[in-house]
């Protein structure tokens, strides 16, 4: 599944209803930015995550790895599309470092980002993380 045309709306808007419901989990004390992501898994299943801040804060970890490495303990191989919530005026995409994660499971599948607004993003991992490194570099 490369485009988000691909999806089924209603699924889509189930992916987007989970990182919504997990972004209100988010333990952000410090930048009070609140992110929330959902990965739709090879076996149909919707996996989200929070972000989670620490007082130390280099250790924090973005709602995307968070939804992506539960999803593995989930029994997940691949995934078929990732959506992010954030409560902002404007949608957010994953940063750098989620995306190579990401890119981990994937090499060009559906990422959007929906914020408060309603406003939708719709791109594709190979379009945030181009010409990537991953796991077939390796073979
Ligand atoms: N954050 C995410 O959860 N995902 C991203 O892709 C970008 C940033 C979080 C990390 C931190 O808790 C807060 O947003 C501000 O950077």
């Amino acid at each position: 599944m490369s485009s988000v045309s691909d999806l089924p709306e209603a699924l889509l808007g189930e992916l987007i209803a989970a990182a919504r419901k997990a972004s209100e989990r988010a333990h952000c004390p410090y930048s009070r930015f609140r992110v929330g992501a959902a990965v739709l898994t090879n076996d149909g299943r919707i996996v989200a995550g929070c972000n989670v801040e620490n007082a130390s804060y280099g250790l924090t970890i973005c709602a995307e790895r968070n939804a992506v490495f539960a999803a593995v303990h989930q029994g997940m191989t691949s995934l078929h599309a990732v959506a992010i919530f954030t409560p902002t005026g404007e949608p957010v995409t994953p940063c750098g470092a989620c995306r190579q994660v990401l890119r981990e499971f994937a090499r060009d599948v559906p990422v959007v980002s929906e914020c408060a607004s309603g406003v939708r993003l719709h791109r594709t991992l190979g379009m945030l993380l181009p010409d990537s490194f991953g796991p077939e570099s390796l073979a």
